[in-house]
């Protein structure tokens, strides 16, 4: 079979390192891909934005299955597209339809979805420019800290927490006001949930799932969680607090009635579920939704996963994944991003990247990495991860920051406390 990835980070990398492994697997494109992807297929110069390229490219080269990466597609449904062409309809598409990407795209939408089917998450109001003076009003009710949430899109730039009622009040004028775009038109106000988070996974044909290996991900810039939100500085898996007993409450309180209340919904999704959740006092509540696999939670994740994920993605898109098991690897994963310094602010590109042919023990899975000739160069914020298993977490630890010390280009930073907490 042959297969189409969607996407250019380390997630994309690792996707196409597990799907390379599938003996199901005839040949693996990447749109737009990496450095990395490129050592498992060929790169292709497509938008994943651009649903009819992606499709003509589909049909030209005889695609079977396309795995979609980001959410952007997703949301903008790239599914629907397929499932509305007579050309494309056959093709499996690993990825929700537009309303099942409404999870992540609409966090009003999410919230009401929630409200629907009593999935535990923060009480919260939804307010527009229209209705400004009642979101003030509403703000002078709530206990601080104050949590702002755009309600679409927003690169991770959409949730603002603030102590301050003035800045509140400010902040929410800036969103109505156009800040973020159409994203922060309508804005949630939340209530804070004190407690430490981590991400529940699961694979679904839309009437059944299977759950993978949890993870905790890394998401400020600084060590002690300080500073800037990044897309993820590194991750856990298994998460140590998420003991049995914890995980069976996220089955039966979260799991459960998102894939019951999908049914109900008539929503046919084939894909990923992230759960962001918070424990709070040993009990989950819902953070957000996001419809596919995290990054770097992926690059703890899927290498953890032991079964053929392309015979998973098949009994996805058959609808027959209850027949299914997935072996999962019992040891840990952790995974230690190397980034540009700046990130996530500016940063400089071009930095030739050395010393990788000395990484042992280690599996490099890269993010903003492009090849030139012979060498590999930093091409974006987050550069490389640097994923390791061990018979614990503190092994694992040591073996990637033993391999992010040695990998070495100007400016690198990377997180140091990676774990240290769990
Ligand atoms: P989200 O994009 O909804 O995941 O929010 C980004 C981050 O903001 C989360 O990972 C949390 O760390 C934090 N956050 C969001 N909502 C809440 C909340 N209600 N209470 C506490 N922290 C939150
Ligand atoms: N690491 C968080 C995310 O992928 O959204």
């Amino acid at each position: 079979m042959k297969i189409l990835i969607l996407g250019s980070g380390g997630r994309e990398h690792a996707l196409a390192w597990k799907i390379a492994q599938s003996t199901l697997v005839t040949k693996i494109f990447i749109a737009p891909g990496n450095a990395g992807t490129e050592l498992f297929g060929e790169n292709i110069q497509i938008n994943p934005d651009d649903f009819n390229s992606v499709g003509e490219f589909v049909i030209e080269n005889k695609v079977e299955m396309v795995v979609v990466g980001p959410e952007v597609p997703l949301v903008n449904g790239i599914s629907d597209y397929f499932l509305d062409n007579d050309r494309l309809k056959s093709i499996s598409v690993i990825g929700p339809v537009k309303k099942g990407a409404m999870l992540e795209g609409s966090k009003d939408f999410a919230k009401s979805f929630m409200g629907k089917y009593g999935i535990p998450t923060a009480r919260h109001k939804t307010f527009d420019a229209d209705s400004r003076e009642e979101a003030f009003q509403f703000l002078e009710t709530m206990d601080t800290p104050y949590v702002l949430k755009a309600d679409g899109l927003a690169a991770g730039k959409g949730v603002v927490i603030l102590n301050d009622y003035q800045k509140a009040v400010d902040e929410l004028n800036s969103m109505f006001d156009g800040k973020l775009g159409e994203a922060g038109k309508k804005v949630l106000l939340e209530e804070f949930m004190d407690g430490i988070e981590l991400s529940v996974f699961v694979l679904t044909d839309g009437k059944t799932y299977k759950i993978l290996p949890e993870a905790k991900d890394y998401k400020r810039i600084g060590e002690g969680d300080t500073g800037l939100n990044t897309g993820g500085m590194g991750a856990v898996s298994p998460v140590p607090f998420a003991d049995r007993n914890f995980l069976s409450k996220v089955e039966t309180r979260i799991i459960q009635p998102t894939i019951k209340g999908m049914i109900r919904e008539k929503i046919d999704y084939k894909g990923f579920v992230f759960f962001g959740l918070m424990n709070v006092k040993g009990d989950p509540y819902v953070v957000e939704y996001n419809v596919r696999m995290g990054d770097p939670e992926a690059e703890v994740i899927i290498p953890r996963i032991k079964s053929d994920l392309v015979d998973l993605f098949v009994a996805v898109s058959e609808s027959k994944l209850s027949n299914k098991v997935i072996e999962i690897d019992q040891r840990t994963a952790v995974t230690v991003m190397l980034v540009s310094e700046g990130y996530p602010g500016s940063y400089d590109k071009g930095k030739v990247i050395k010393s990788l042919e000395k990484v042992k023990d280690s599996i490099l899975f890269y993010a903003g990495a492009c090849r030139k000739g012979n060498e590999i160069f930093t091409n974006g914020g987050r550069v490389i991860a640097v994923s390791s298993y061990g018979s614990d977490k503190d092994q694992a630890l040591s073996r990637s920051y033993r391999n992010a010390q040695i990998i070495s280009f100007d400016k690198k930073y990377y997180r140091r406390d990676i774990g240290f907490d769990l």
